[in-house]
């Protein structure tokens, strides 16, 4: 082999080889430091290894521990405990209900439903007056608003790049926990123009929280979204649609919607309470006969399916051109609803319902937070990984059960690996949990 003068000599390329590969058996994060170079990773378990992001280990100390309920403000939080201070005297005097893992467990509750109760009832219509009624269809006839719970998963490009290849927008229901552990493929949203709304800080069963946990809940959450993808959202989705009259007055008092659903393909569930993914083909199946009967010619639906597995990412896929079929628009729910301004940074705009069906899916989405630089070697991955603790409960009187199993990013090794299994044996370790 001919070395050229620019070429390093092969001894310099080799201790330099040695070099990277001391670096990477010694630190098995894969390193990306963009939106964009997230996105260019087309295989899930490279996607799902675990990375540093230094906006958000740099923020950690602000936010809840990762995947625990927020039960609390945090002391240093100014702005949180200001922001309750302002309305906390007169949240409405309902008491929390059951456990955090299942409102429903030993809940003894009046038929009269008081608290507009939505898994007791599926109730939408507040009883308490000053309270906005819940999202769970979307205005415009045979129209579909597109959602997507639970993530961002880490290894979403596949279906993000199926979405982007249809020009298709969605409205994702993004955990902030989720949103701290995978900021890239949070950014990855809002690059691609798809409408960003809450889904609670980790995931418990809101209407059990206290006062102050419902506020930390959603406040952390939102936090979370502003400062990964530069914008605050102002819609929020119940986890398992567990939503009372006192949960809707915090949200409303943070200026977020609350969006449920009226069908459920329980794709979540799929793989236990007894659900099969026949049931889950099943309940798309149903849905899409109801739609080619006409059942949405004066109001459209939503639909709740979940970014959550490869699973529901995968059927969200399979079924997309047969909802395709039957509606005649699917959009994401802020763009049903001409809310074109669906954040708190009125200068991010989303396209009117009919600039969407016209072509124009996306008005300006750019990721404000500038993409940081790489850091060296030395970060941790930005959490702790634990895993959340999921629901067993029964199912619920009237409720569709969004009984969901979060699947925790398989790059997160866990702290506790030592000794042998260090570095290489957690690199390796890494990739069998896919
Ligand atoms: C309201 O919140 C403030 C600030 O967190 C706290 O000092 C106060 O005790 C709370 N009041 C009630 C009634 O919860
Ligand atoms: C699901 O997994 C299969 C098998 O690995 C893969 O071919 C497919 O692309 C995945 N789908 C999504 C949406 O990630
Ligand atoms: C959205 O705006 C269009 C006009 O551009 C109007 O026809 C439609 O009724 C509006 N929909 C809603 C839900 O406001
Ligand atoms: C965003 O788009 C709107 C409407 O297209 C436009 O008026 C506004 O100037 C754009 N803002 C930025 C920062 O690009
Ligand atoms: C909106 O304004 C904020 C604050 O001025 C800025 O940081 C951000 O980049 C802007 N976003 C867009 C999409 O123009
Ligand atoms: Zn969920």
């Amino acid at each position: 082999m001919r070395v050229t003068a620019s070429s390093p000599s092969p001894a310099i390329a080799v201790v330099s080889l040695l070099g990277l590969a001391a670096s990477v058996l010694a630190h098995p994060q894969a390193t990306r430091t963009s939106e964009a170079e997230e996105a260019a990773i087309s295989n899930p378990t490279t996607e799902c290894q675990s990375y540093d992001y230094p906006p958000v280990t740099q923020a950690m100390s602000s936010f809840p521990k990762i995947w625990e309920y927020a039960a609390t403000i945090l002391p240093g939080d100014a702005a949180g405990h200001a922001k309750y201070a302002s309305f906390n005297t007169s949240i409405p005097k309902i008491a929390p209900k059951g456990i955090l893992t299942d409102s429903t467990k030993g809940t003894n509750y009046p038929a009269t439903d008081p608290d507009c109760w939505w898994t007791y009832s599926n109730c939408l219509t507040p009883k308490l007056s000053g309270l906005v009624p819940d999202v769970a269809d979307v205005p415009e006839p045979r129209t579909l608003g597109y959602g997507f719970d639970d993530g961002p998963y880490c290894g979403h490009n596949v279906w993000y790049d199926y979405l982007s290849s249809q020009n298709q927008k969605a409205t994702m229901f993004y955990i902030g926990s989720n949103v701290m552990d995978y900021p890239l493929e949070a950014q990855r949203a809002i690059t691609d123009g798809h409408e960003i709304c809450a889904h609670t800080w980790s995931h418990n069963y809101m209407t059990a929280t206290s006062n102050e946990g419902a506020f930390a809940e959603l406040w952390y959450s939102i936090q979370a979204i502003k400062l990964v993808t530069g914008v605050t959202p102002t819609c929020w989705r119940p986890p398992y649609g567990d939503v009372d009259d006192r949960i809707r007055y915090i949200a409303g008092q943070l200026g977020l919607q609350t969006t449920v659903w009226k069908y459920d393909t329980e794709d979540g569930t799929e793989g236990s309470d007894g659900v099969t993914a026949a049931d889950v083909t099943k309940n798309y199946d149903d849905f899409i006969t109801k739609a080619s009967q006409g059942a949405f010619n004066t109001v459209g639906a939503i639909l709740l399916t979940h970014e959550l597995t490869n699973f529901t990412m995968q059927t969200a896929m399979d079924y997309h051109p047969k909802l395709m079929q039957v509606f005649d628009h699917i959009v994401p729910i802020a763009v049903a609803q001409n809310k074109t301004t669906p954040y708190l940074e009125t200068n991010y705009t989303m396209p009117t319902f009919a600039e969407y069906i016209a072509g124009t899916t996306q008005t300006n989405g750019t990721t404000a937070v500038s993409s940081a630089p790489a850091q060296s070697n030395s970060g941790s991955p930005t959490s702790s990984g634990s895993d959340p603790a999921t629901s067993s409960g029964s199912p619920s009187p009237g409720s569709s059960g969004e009984q969901n199993q979060h699947v925790n990013g398989a790059g997160h090794v866990k702290g506790s690996v030592s000794g042998p299994l260090s570095a290489v044996g957690a690199a390796v370790l890494a990739l069998l949990w896919l």
